[in-house]
């Protein structure tokens, strides 16, 4: 059997490790699951481009809830582009989402890395 194969424009990762998840990381999480299923931008939807996935700790502890996303940089040739979140909330990890689906720019607020 041949696993079916989904295209994925960006991946998102929010860090579920013990200082985050004691910041709401795990609700966070859920929420912005919730809402990649209902407006159809998890990649398995038609017309779905995102993937989701629970981290260990991404570095910034105390700053959390964190969140990083990785994407194929708009019109960059296959280079990998990569941001950085802390102190994330629904409305900024939805703001994400949507700008990562969109091939937008991504948010600048909250962003920490790369340097
Ligand atoms: S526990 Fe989330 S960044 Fe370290």
């Amino acid at each position: 059997m041949t696993p079916k194969f989904f295209s994925t424009r960006a991946h998102l990762l929010v860090c579920q490790g013990q200082s985050c998840q004691g910041r709401g990381s795990a609700l966070l999480y859920r929420a912005l699951w919730n809402h990649l299923e209902r407006d159809a931008l998890a990649y398995y939807k038609k017309g779905g481009s995102l993937r989701l996935t629970e981290s260990g700790c991404l570095g910034a502890c105390s700053y959390g809830p964190t969140l990083c996303v990785y994407r194929a940089q708009p019109g960059g040739g296959g280079a990998l582009e990569q941001a950085w979140y802390a102190a994330v909330d629904f409305p900024l990890a939805r703001r994400v989402a949507q700008a990562a689906h969109d091939e937008a720019p991504l948010p600048e607020d909250h962003r920490y890395g790369p340097e």
